[in-house]
């Protein structure tokens, strides 16, 4: 199998070919979304929400992030894996960012981290790429910023937030950054952004016009239930699946149906 790479993902934005892109935490779901042909899996830090069951991605350690991203990184063969630095792992210190970089890249044998924001954390940006590790951004609603926002709803829709975004992203390109995730952002917004740079754009919730898509795994296979923004499709009602064999399995042993003779030695 050929492994990608980032030239390859930066092959797909030139050739016009959009790259798919999803988060997986755990060995079992990532050798699934590996082997039905994932360009990205994004060992995200909505692993904070979705794993452990937290109401932001703030809570989440850097060792937390590791163990998700080690299981994944097991289990893929073909995809190329970002891992999120979690929040207090990087802003604010550029020797503590590029620690944690490498804390990521040699425990859990990941590709690349992922990093919020832009201007604010260019030093550690150009520190980690110093050292070799390809580095994604995310502009737009970044979750780790949540209490500067106060609210999920979508970002940039005024001119001033639109063209810090727009610099941010020229400033992240010039850096050397592989890829950028747009969250939550107007799609002309993301159309301007995916034009005006040549690294590729990935977005969730910013329209059709950028170089790719992702989109949280349990939420596209509607394993979360209560979370369903605008952008979200669900590929699958995974949840309904579980719950109704987790229902029939209690039905059976209450029944002393299960195990039957040929399931016994
Ligand atoms: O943590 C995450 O899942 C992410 C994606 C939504 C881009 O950062
Ligand atoms: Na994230």
């Amino acid at each position: 199998i050929k492994k990608i790479t980032t030239h390859q993902l930066q092959a797909m934005k030139d050739r016009g070919e959009k790259i798919s892109m999803l988060t997986a935490y755990d060995y079992s779901m990532a050798s699934l979304v590996d082997e039905a042909g994932i360009d990205i899996i994004l060992v995200g830090d909505s692993a904070s929400n979705v794993m452990a069951g937290h109401e932001t991605t703030l809570p989440i350690t850097l060792d937390q992030m590791i163990y998700h991203a080690s299981s994944v990184v097991r289990a893929v063969k073909r995809a190329f894996v970002a891992v999120d630095i979690p929040f207090g792992s990087y802003q604010g210190n550029s020797s503590e960012a590029l620690r944690s970089a490498i804390r990521i890249m040699k425990e859990s044998g990941a590709h690349s981290v992922k990093m919020e924001g832009g201007a604010e954390i260019k030093e550690s940006v150009t520190r980690i790429l110093s050292a070799g590790v390809p580095v994604m951004g995310h502009l737009g609603l970044t979750p780790q910023s949540i209490y500067k926002f106060g609210t999920y709803s979508v970002r940039a829709k005024e001119e001033d937030e639109a063209d810090k975004l727009i610099e941010d992203a020229k400033l992240l390109e010039a850096c050397g950054c592989y890829a950028i995730v747009l969250e939550k952002i107007p799609a002309e917004l993301a159309k301007r952004v995916s034009e005006e740079i040549n690294i590729p754009t990935i977005g969730i919730g910013a329209g059709p016009h950028v170089d790719g898509q992702v989109l949280v795994i349990h939420d596209m296979l509607g394993i979360t239930t209560e979370f369903k923004p605008r952008f979200l499709r669900q590929y699958a009602d995974l949840g309904t699946t579980i719950k109704n064999a987790v229902t029939n399995y209690v039905k059976d042993v209450k029944a002393k149906d299960f195990p039957n003779d040929k399931e016994s030695y």
